[in-house]
């Protein structure tokens, strides 16, 4: 309990963010999350109010714990480096590489975010909270330092945009992924390249622009939530699978190897859908 308080005292020592408790929270950005659960398992999402567990224990293995962060004002994008204190030497390092404070902002606020949630989980002060990755670049809790078991049992994924950040906990493997719903110019290329034939078909038969670019990020924030989920990245070909273009998001198609589609639990939200949808 200790850990508890610690924890719920250190959320005042990052002034720079306030904490998202849905989609209508975070107008313009979309949100995806993927875990790899049984399939038939009942899926317990649950969006944390402040930056602090929930529970004081670990998520189960059929739970996903998402704490979304934004900016507490636009001129607290400055107030990157209250971020720093929390950082490995190695992160911090990274923050400042960033040209502008935006990115400087984000990048530091989800490691912060991630090792205060970690820390409570652990039991030690964020910094001597210690990551390895692995050799497709995923983050792992490093098993020379922490119990055998923690590392087992607690799954983690973190995304960083302009705008937004992202920390899910779970007890199965999870990943997820923040965008900022914006238009590009070559929307349709980049379905056509990088997507599946059934998602560039979706594409097509969707009429207006505005619901093309939901469509578009739908589509890659759970394409990103997924491949950080099974931890290939982009090695994971992203035509090698296809989700649900509207309603619940699940995936309709995934290569052979990945096993039952149906293992793979997942969740979209952006402020024009105005609901999260789990499952
Ligand atoms: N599996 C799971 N998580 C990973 C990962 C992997 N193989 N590799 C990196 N990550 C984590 C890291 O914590 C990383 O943050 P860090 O570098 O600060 O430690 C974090 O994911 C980055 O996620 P995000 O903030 O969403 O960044 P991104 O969108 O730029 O990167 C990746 C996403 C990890 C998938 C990356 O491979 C990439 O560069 N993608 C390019 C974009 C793209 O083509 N997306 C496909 C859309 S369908
Ligand atoms: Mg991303």
């Amino acid at each position: 309990m200790r850990a508890v308080a610690r924890t719920r005292g250190s959320t005042l020592r990052l002034p720079a963010v306030a904490t998202v408790s849905g989609p209508e929270d975070h107008p313009g950005h979309a949100v995806a999350w993927a875990a790899d659960f049984a399939a038939g398992t009942e899926v317990r999402l649950r969006i944390l109010r402040e930056l602090a567990l929930p529970e004081a224990r670990p998520p189960r293995a059929d739970e996903v714990w998402l704490w979304l962060g934004m900016p507490a004002l636009p001129s607290g994008l400055t107030d990157w480096p209250s971020n720093l204190p929390w950082l490995s030497d190695q992160e911090a390092s990274r923050t400042r590489r960033f040209h502008f404070a935006h990115d400087r902002w984000s990048h530091s606020t989800a490691h912060a975010a991630l090792r205060i949630l970690m820390s409570e989980l652990l039991d030690c002060p964020p910094r001597d909270v210690r990551l390895s990755s692995t050799s497709k670049g995923k983050p792992v809790l490093c098993r020379a330092m922490h119990p055998a078991a923690t590392c087992r049992a607690v799954h983690f994924n973190i995304s960083h945009t302009r705008g937004m950040v992202a920390v899910a906990l779970s007890g199965s493997p999870v990943g997820v992924d923040v965008e900022p719903v914006r238009a590009l110019p070559d929307m349709r290329q980049l379905v056509t390249d990088l997507m599946a034939p059934e998602a560039l078909a979706a594409f097509d038969n969707t009429a207006s622009e505005a619901q093309k670019m939901n469509l578009f990020f739908r589509y890659w924030t759970l394409g990103e939530a997924f491949i950080k989920a099974t931890g290939q990245g982009l090695d994971q070909g992203l035509d090698s699978f296809a989700f649900t273009p509207c309603g619940t998001a699940r995936l309709t198609k995934v290569t052979p190897g990945w096993g039952d589609p149906g293992r793979w639990h997942m969740g979209f939200s952006a402020a024009s859908a105005n609901r999260t949808e789990e499952k």
